[in-house]
């Protein structure tokens, strides 16, 4: 991966390290904790800039920094980081202190560890905006429709039709998380072939997205399956992605607007239910109806010689009421079918299972 001096780096490093009342939210107390260190680091020179901040039950670290992606020395700061929010977590006794730590020794970088990250190292243009997309109750493949619609959908992003700088389109990189194999796919040319892998939400993920014209790197998402990093299913995947706007990218509306659609996505109660994924503002990502309905929050920030500017809740807008209205609409409507099927999850996918204990007890039983 290129690391060089003059780019800054932005990453969204996430865990659930543990949370007050069952799945709701992060601590007040453990973003406390977070803060404490990441002005420590940035101080020392390590980070340039932070903001710490929570969806739901998950605790999300947002720093710029010069160390490049992947870089040894910021994923071990934000797992000291999350160490220390489980610790909190368990003096507290909040519930599922640690979950998402997968492993007592930290060897370098967080793959395969159980937090999420997304990282994008970049020139910084003039003005650079950034969305920090952070959602609650469902799985990396949640974006894959929205990013579709971002970046290779003309009905959603004029610009792709009349922004002379986009015109090109811009390629696909998808991650095949059984065979753990990435494609490059180029749309508008292969777009058939792109919605034939990404229609399939679980299996593969748009990763990175690339400007055709000059290979700028426009997104990224957070791709680690904590089930098949585990072996077996030990939470949400929660994700997390970047999105670079404006300037021969899509807009920041052209951005927001697929998210006014409350998609169908996995993850609502106990990983194993399909809800819509809605979009709030920061104070009202915390899950409560039948541990959802899945949400969404965005930030937007201005990232100039490597600091963040902002926070702007983005989803924080009554032009979203209705989406969110839908969202109840469906949430009502999906919740009817109770443990039907496509309201539960088909059994390849769900977190929780009776299915084998059910048919073992039920082997002597055959008529
Ligand atoms: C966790 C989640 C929840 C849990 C559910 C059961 O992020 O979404 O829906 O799966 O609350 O949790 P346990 O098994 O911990 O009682
Ligand atoms: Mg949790
Ligand atoms: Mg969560």
């Amino acid at each position: 991966m290129v690391t060089s001096l003059v780019k800054t780096t932005l990453s969204v490093i996430k865990a659930d390290v543990g949370s007050l009342v069952g799945h709701h939210i992060v601590h007040p107390n453990q973003i406390k904790v977070a803060e404490e260190e990441l002005s420590l680091a940035k101080e020392s020179g390590l980070i340039h800039d932070f903001v710490v901040t929570n969806c739901g039950d998950d605790l999300q670290l947002i720093m710029t920094h010069r160390k490049g992606e992947e870089n040894s020395e910021i994923h071990g700061l934000a797992w000291n980081v999350f160490k220390k929010a489980a610790a909190v977590a368990k003096d507290l006794g909040l519930y599922a202190a640690g979950q998402d730590l997968l492993s007592d020794t930290f060897s370098g970088n967080l793959k395969g560890m159980g937090p999420g990250y997304a990282e994008i190292e970049f020139e910084e243009r003039v003005s650079d905006p950034f969305i920090v997309f952070m959602a609650d109750k469902t799985e990396p493949g949640a974006f894959n429709l929205p990013l579709y619609k971002i970046f290779a959908d003309p009905f959603s992003t004029s610009g792709l039709v009349i922004d002379p700088k986009m015109h090109e389109g811009f390629s696909f990189q998808i991650l095949d998380v059984i065979e753990d194999a990435v494609y490059e796919l180029k749309a508008p040319e292969e777009s058939y072939d792109i919605l034939a892998l990404i229609g399939t939400t679980g299996r593969y993920i748009i990763k990175r997205v690339f400007r055709k014209a000059d290979r700028l790197i426009s997104a990224a998402v957070s791709v680690t399956k904590l089930s098949l990093i585990a072996g077996r299913y030990v939470g949400k995947d929660d994700p997390v992605a970047i999105v670079r706007a404006q300037y021969g990218l899509p807009a920041v509306g052209e951005v927001l607007e697929p998210f006014a659609f409350p998609h169908l996505v996995a993850g609502w109660m106990r990983g194993s239910h399909y809800g819509p994924l809605m979009p709030v503002s920061q104070k009202n990502a915390r899950c409560t109806r039948f541990d959802g309905p899945p949400r969404i929050v965005a930030f937007g920030f201005q990232i100039k010689d490597s600091k963040l500017i902002g926070p702007a809740d983005l989803f924080d807008d009554p032009a979203f009421d209705m989406t969110r209205m839908k969202a109840q609409e469906i949430a009502d409507y999906m919740r009817r079918h109770g443990p039907f099927m496509p309201e539960r999850l088909g059994p390849e996918e769900m977190e929780y299972t009776t299915l084998p204990q059910v048919l073992e007890k039920l082997k002597s039983r055959r008529v």
